[in-house]
């Protein structure tokens, strides 16, 4: 069976790109960034909605999975203390009420790593509740880029959530050796843009850290001085982040949304270079072929903002193996009473 989903803040369609490659099908898509429009356009032809704040979710085709990587926002926190979860006003109520009509079988939410501490666990908090009380089963977990295939340590914040009563399982994701940054250059063809050797240095004894980031030097700029003691120039945290140099037999730390220059340094083959355009995209799982449109200055913010596609993809082989076949067969088994007891079996083998 196809299923259909709708990518919602979808950027350049990272989401979208892994669960077409598990056979599944975009009905409905929307971004406010008119770039990333543009390239999302270029690169899926289809239309791209505007800001989901203003569609109305009667309009939302049906859909079996709600994709979200959607920006982290305070919610008020007076609704804690009135003893409700009040989300208006934010881009998650855009969601619920996207769920509420709509009512997916399954939904995948995003966002970064540190949103399980935005506001003291609160917002998390929220959005649990807010999503079991529409009736959805939800677990999440931080999950690492640099264990699905690609050379990047970008963790993110993963919220699934179930229609069915089946818990999500991480642990049966299908984790991946990690590869080193040198898997991902490109040939040099004069493309390739290098330090001069005055404006770097390399430091003694570089180690690996157990994130895959091998600190092996920094472009010789001011350091952080407020805070840090004195001969720690060696370490990698008192160098802006734009300044630090790491090695192409490790990982590569994350890539930002923030970061329009591409300032991100490697050290191979005994120089240091740029990572290139094409190198940026390929740290996140696009291929060669993906159309790259604009400034280089908005084609690396665009970058820095998408999901990690080998990441997406994994999700959505075992998003559609532990909970949307397994729907299917719960609305087959509720035509028949003999066969709901086959039902309550499944649920339990899920959460094993
Ligand atoms: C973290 S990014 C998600 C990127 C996407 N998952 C991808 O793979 O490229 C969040 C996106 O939400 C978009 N956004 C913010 N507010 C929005 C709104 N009101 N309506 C639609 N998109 C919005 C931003 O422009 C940004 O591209």
């Amino acid at each position: 069976m196809k299923y259909k989903f709708i990518d919602l803040f979808s950027g350049i369609g990272g989401f979208r790109a892994g669960f077409e490659k598990n056979k599944c099908d975009c009905v409905f898509s929307s971004e406010i960034d008119e770039h990333a429009r543009e390239m999302y356009q270029a690169n899926y032809d289809e239309k791209v909605f505007n800001d989901i704040t203003k569609i109305d979710e009667k309009k939302i085709p049906n859909h079996d999975i709600l994709l979200a990587g959607f920006p982290c926002q305070p919610f008020s926190i007076a609704g804690e203390k009135k003893g409700f979860e009040d989300t208006r006003g934010t881009l998650f109520f855009d969601i619920e009420r996207i769920l509420k009509e709509k009512k997916p079988k399954a939904i995948v939410l995003e966002n970064v790593k540190h949103f399980k501490n935005h506001d003291s666990g609160y917002t998390l908090k929220v959005v649990l509740n807010a999503l079991n009380k529409l009736g959805y089963t939800t677990s999440w977990k931080v999950l690492n880029a640099k264990d699905f295939g690609v050379p990047q340590n970008r963790e993110r914040t993963i919220i699934i959530g179930s229609s069915n009563g089946i818990k999500f399982n991480y642990n049966k994701l299908n984790l991946q050796q990690t590869i080193c940054i040198k898997d991902i250059l490109e040939d040099d063809k004069g493309q390739v843009e290098y330090l001069k050797e005055d404006d770097y240095t390399i430091i003694k004894n570089p180690k690996k850290q157990s994130s895959g980031l091998i600190f092996v030097g920094y472009r010789n700029k001011k350091i952080r001085t407020k805070g840090t003691r004195p001969d720690t120039i060696h370490l990698s945290r008192v160098h802006k982040q734009p300044n630090r140099i790491y090695s192409s037999d490790g990982t590569h730390p994350t890539l930002s949304s923030g970061e329009s220059a591409g300032r991100y340094f490697v050290y191979h083959d005994g120089k240091v270079r740029k990572l290139t355009l094409k190198e940026c995209y390929r740290l996140m799982g696009f291929n060669d072929n993906f159309k790259l449109l604009g400034s280089k200055a908005k084609l690396y913010n665009r970058i820095g903002n998408s999901i990690v596609i080998p990441m997406v993809e994994e999700i959505a082989r075992q998003l559609k193996e532990q909970i949307l076949t397994k729907t299917d067969k719960i609305i087959k088994c509720q035509k028949s009473p003999i066969q709901m007891s086959l039902f309550e079996n499944i649920k339990d083998k899920a959460v094993e």
